[in-house]
């Protein structure tokens, strides 16, 4: 992706909303079924915090701490699941931002999760991917129960 498209400006503006509107932390493209390698988050969630809407084109991990952490994940595509997953506890991460301009950021805490979880959707990757398989499985059967009740409705 050499340059930013306004199509991709009003896409990042679309999944900034969707995401508030949830709410959620974090959206990623293929979520809102566009193939395109952007992911928004904004995980200050304080009730003081000031918010911090980023948007991620094409991210990139480029570095993992060995140390790892622990957090009780949610996801916009699994409505009401949630499960602990573990990840590395810092990440460096480098995208290109809405300018066309290279970033480059470590994260920690919050962060640093919500940007592994979102980047794996652009991979087709879920948090459940990362659970034991019964536990995979149970939410899994759960959601396409829900799906075949959906379309009949
Ligand atoms: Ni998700």
């Amino acid at each position: 992706m050499a340059s930013v498209t306004d199509d991709l400006r009003r896409l990042a503006d679309d999944m900034l909303e969707t995401m508030y509107e949830a709410p959620g932390i974090g959206l990623a493209a293929p979520q809102v079924a566009v193939m395109s390698r952007m992911v928004v988050a904004d995980c200050e969630t304080g009730e003081d915090a000031k918010p911090r809407p980023i948007v991620l084109i094409n991210p990139q991990v480029i570095w993992t701490s060995e140390e790892r952490s622990v957090y009780d994940e949610g996801c916009l595509s699994l409505p009401e699941h949630y499960a602990e997953v573990e990840r590395p506890a810092e990440v460096e991460v480098e995208w290109m931002d809405l300018d066309g301009k290279t970033q480059r950021e470590k994260f920690d805490g919050l962060w640093a999760t919500c940007v592994q979880h979102e980047i794996d959707h652009l991979d087709g990757k879920l948090f459940i991917d990362y659970l034991k398989p019964l536990k995979r499985q149970m939410i899994t059967r759960k959601m396409q129960k829900l799906k075949r009740e959906l379309a009949r409705a």
